[in-house]
């Protein structure tokens, strides 16, 4: 480990000859930042405990509420360095060359964080092991004192062999350094690096490394240990950390059933069921029952289209003014195209930045994102649960889940009268989405080709109506792909006929 240290020692010195401009303008930026000086989230622990779970899952939270966060993961520097990986003796501490080739791509990683967080980002995540003191000295020093980031350790320990072998099987042995063995054979290579690890391991000490904050995670939340949190990032970090759980769970997430309001092509107010709202409040109720979810809870907002959609559910109902819908301000009551003639400048400016955007006397979607974390909070420490909520809403929450950044999310697609189930998978999560068989009417509006401010009333009003001249299509078989984020979306037809309008 000595040696280790040494050629770290000098990999930076060689760095700080190689480039003193960069560094000098690095240690700039961090000086003209220190209101919101950049934070440094170093995972550690031993592999299989979660930490890439954990570092993907705290980035797209902190990402989703606004902080710009990125993960930097070792084990993809050390997979470009090394195109063929042999077997754990690579993960050997006795492996002179191999360990040489580790620290440069954790040295390597660390620049580059270092060097995103003096530019551009407020929150890195250092996704590696980290396992030994000496490791976390030099993350410590190189963050801290060649830059003027903070630094919070996040430990996850774990001493279920049960947990660790569903780890390796659902997700190591899927990893791409076992792309050409069995499942069994990753199995018992994975158990040896991890055994080659532990020769070296070293928890943090709360003793002889006190001067760092961090936080012990113990069999995936059973036990937590806080130490010396520095500041309003890392008391959210622990915040989140401590309400996530890895229990098998899933999330149904739908809006009202159509509104009388909804059949105008009107925003907002508090309308209740059209004829088709009412009918699909049946057959969500029946879909429900089918469908025989432990323990399901249902979340409303206090609206009362979102009340009577959840009425004939048999189960627990809570009312949440967090979901409520977006709160159009002047707009509240107008359908697009009145809003094109009478605030047609308002109309241009939310089509430029739709996120962004506030209505005056009314929310944005950023304001939404705001008022909903509470909300996602608590999804995080639930487990099955049915979401009734409305159109903006619910494009915060999928925005949350699928890591939508902030010029898609306000687009997303949520039809009426469709269903969407959100299942927690390794890194991220499969959602499929489920149309009941109950006509209702289009509510989405594309973002438009022309959001030039000069534009006049006539061309937003010609955009619209072709939009609402689109017919729905019938598709008769199962989608699935994936996102920009990994995720699995699948669209399930429960009887190939008409959809309701999830097209424009
Ligand atoms: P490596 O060091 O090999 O990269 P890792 O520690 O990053 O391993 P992950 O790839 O994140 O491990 O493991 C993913 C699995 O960890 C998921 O199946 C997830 O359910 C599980 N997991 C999540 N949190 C924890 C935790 N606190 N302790 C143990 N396992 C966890
Ligand atoms: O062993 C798991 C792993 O994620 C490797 O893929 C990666 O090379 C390594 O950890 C990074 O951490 P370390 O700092 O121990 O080299």
């Amino acid at each position: 480990a000595k040696n280790d240290i040494h050629a770290w020692r000098r990999h930076r010195s060689y760095t700080y000859q190689r480039n003193p401009l960069l560094f000098r303008r690095m240690s700039q930026a961090c000086r003209d930042r220190l209101v919101r000086t950049p934070t440094v989230i170093a995972m550690c622990g031993l592999p299989a405990r979660g930490k890439t779970y954990i570092s993907k899952k705290l980035a797209r939270y902190l990402q989703w509420i606004g902080i710009k966060t990125k993960v930097f993961n070792v084990g993809e520097y050390r997979r470009d360095a090394v195109k063929f990986y042999a077997d754990k003796d690579f993960f050997d501490p006795d492996n002179t060359e191999a360990v040489a080739v580790r620290n440069l791509c954790a040295q390597q990683a660390l620049e580059d964080m270092c060097n995103y967080l003096a530019y551009d980002g407020e929150v890195a995540i250092f996704d590696a092991t980290n396992t030994t003191r000496e490791r976390r000295q030099n993350i410590y020093e190189y963050c801290t004192q060649t830059f003027c980031f903070r630094v919070f350790f996040v430990e996850s320990i774990c001493d279920s062999s049960e947990i660790i072998e569903s780890n390796i099987r659902e997700v190591k042995s899927k990893s791409p350094d076992y792309k050409d063995v069995t499942a069994e054979e990753a199995v018992s290579d994975f158990l040896s690096r991890i055994q080659q690890y532990e020769r070296r391991y070293e928890t943090i000490n709360d003793k002889s490394e006190r001067n760092y904050s961090f936080i012990k995670i113990f069999n995936c939340g059973e036990r937590f240990l806080v130490h010396k949190i520095g500041g309003h990032m890392q008391s959210r970090v622990v915040y989140f950390l401590m309400n996530i759980h890895i229990l098998p769970r899933t999330i149904y997430l739908t809006r009202h059933g159509e509104s009388t309001l909804n059949q105008q092509y009107r925003l907002g107010g508090d309308p209740p069921l059209s004829t088709n709202g009412k009918l699909f409040a049946e057959a969500l109720a029946e879909y429900m029952a089918n469908e025989n979810i432990p323990d399901l809870i249902v979340w409303t907002s206090q609206m009362q289209r979102c009340v009577q959609t959840a009425a004939k559910i048999n189960a627990p109902k809570e009312q949440w003014k967090a979901l409520n819908e977006i709160n159009a301000g002047i707009c509240e009551g107008l359908t697009y195209m009145e809003m094109a003639e009478r605030f047609s400048d308002e109309l241009a400016a939310r089509d430029q930045s739709k996120f962004y955007y506030r209505y005056p006397g009314g929310e944005s979607y950023q304001d939404l994102v705001a008022r909903l974390e509470p909300v996602i909070m608590e999804l995080e420490r639930a487990e099955n649960v049915l979401v009734i909520c409305h159109q903006a809403v619910a494009r915060c929450i999928l925005g949350y889940f699928l890591n939508k950044d902030a010029d898609d999310l306000p687009y997303t697609e949520v039809p009426l009268h469709t269903i969407i189930k959100l299942t927690p998978v390794a890194y991220g999560c499969l959602m499929e989405c489920i149309p009941l068989p109950v006509e209702a009417v289009n509510t989405h509006r594309n973002k438009p080709t022309n959001c030039r401010r000069n534009r006049t009333v006539q061309d937003a009003v010609d955009e619209f109506l072709i939009e609402r001249d689109t017919k729905p299509v019938a598709r008769t078989k199962s989608e699935i792909f994936y996102n920009s984020s990994g995720t699995k979306i699948k669209t399930t037809h429960i009887d190939g006929s008409r959809l309701p309008r999830s097209d424009s």
